[in-house]
């Protein structure tokens, strides 16, 4: 309405300067007057940096502590932060500019809480480029977590098997992960108070963190895997095709999310350290149909123990 207005009125000053020349000078000294007393003049769209700190600016004084560590719990793994001693649980509707979480495995709530005495907060179901969000808007809880203060991030997610060694139920650290969405959460001018225009990928997933991980579970007598993640968006699951393909540029598991707020974190400067729960496997040469429920099943019988990996990993962090 406003662009068309002043469409309107700059078309009316070429056709006729003398006359129009007064309005313009009037709305150019109402447009100054204001920018003086602070006023937006438009449609008073607050720029992603602003929404970043009003969802800051809200949820400061309610997780009532400095989080130094955040995990992110994918599909039907919310609890595996049961080892977590909550202070205050929050709804993402409840949070300024937070996106909902429209996935039935995902709760939508923060948790802020100690968890093995750090102090942590916990993101108990995720966003999905499927979901219709933009890259941007996935990556906006890491945004609002790395203000918050936290240095070390926890992914987890629940992703298909490609490496036919690996069994429904194993749980894999990510050593690298193969970004296949076409998107990417740093598209756009770049944010140069978060970090740096051309980050460096070599290093995504913390091999210090990666070694806590697979030591916390070779000491429970777990066997863990260990492989590269390739992010899609989904929502459809794979075809046959795109697995052998997925197997062939070097995939050992796929899901539909971690790319982008790993890629997110990298440029903010946190470290990360990845898990997936192996909740299917796909055989190119042998498929079998894969569905919500056995996925959602599969990852909830192994969230005991992926909570008892995280609850290590995190104490082994409070002594270092
Ligand atoms: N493909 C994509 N995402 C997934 C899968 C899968 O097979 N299993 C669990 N998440």
């Amino acid at each position: 309405m406003a662009a068309l207005f002043l469409l309107s009125a700059l078309f009316k000053a070429a056709l006729y300067p003398a006359q129009m020349a007064p309005v313009l000078r009037v709305g150019i000294f109402c447009g100054q007057i204001a920018r003086f007393l602070g006023i937006k003049i438009g449609n008073n769209m607050q720029t992603y940096k602003e929404k970043v700190a009003a969802a800051v600016d809200y949820l400061k004084p309610r997780i009532g502590c400095a989080p130094s560590v955040a995990i992110m719990t994918g599909s039907g793994l919310g609890e595996s932060i049961d080892a977590m001693d909550v202070r205050a649980s929050i709804d993402y509707a409840d949070i300024p500019h937070f996106p909902r979480s429209t996935v039935r495995s995902h709760p939508g709530r923060l948790v802020s809480g100690t968890l093995a005495g750090i102090q942590a907060l916990a993101m108990q179901g995720r966003l999905h480029l499927y979901e219709g969000y933009s890259s941007q808007t996935v990556a906006f809880p890491i945004r609002v977590m790395r203000m918050l203060g936290i240095s070390t991030l926890i992914l987890t997610n629940a992703a298909g098997g490609l490496n036919l060694a690996f069994h429904p139920g194993d749980i894999m650290v990510i050593e690298d992960h193969i970004n296949l969405t076409g998107e990417n959460p740093l598209a756009g001018p770049n944010e140069d108070d978060w970090g740096p225009r051309f980050p460096d990928m070599t290093a995504v997933y913390d091999k210090r963190l990666a070694g806590l991980a697979r030591n916390a579970a070779i000491s429970c007598g777990w066997e863990i895997r260990k492989g590269v993640y390739a992010g899609l968006k989904g929502p459809s699951l794979e075809t046959s095709a795109e697995t052998r393909f997925l197997r062939q540029i070097g995939a050992d598991a796929v899901g539909f999310s971690t790319v982008q707020e790993a890629i997110a974190a990298v440029h903010a400067g946190i470290k990360i350290i990845g898990l997936s729960t192996i909740t299917n496997i796909n055989d190119p040469d042998n498929p079998t149909p894969d569905t919500e429920a056995g996925i959602v099943a599969v990852a909830q019988s192994a969230a005991i123990r992926m909570s008892a990996i995280i609850e290590s990993v995190v104490k082994e962090l409070a002594i270092l």
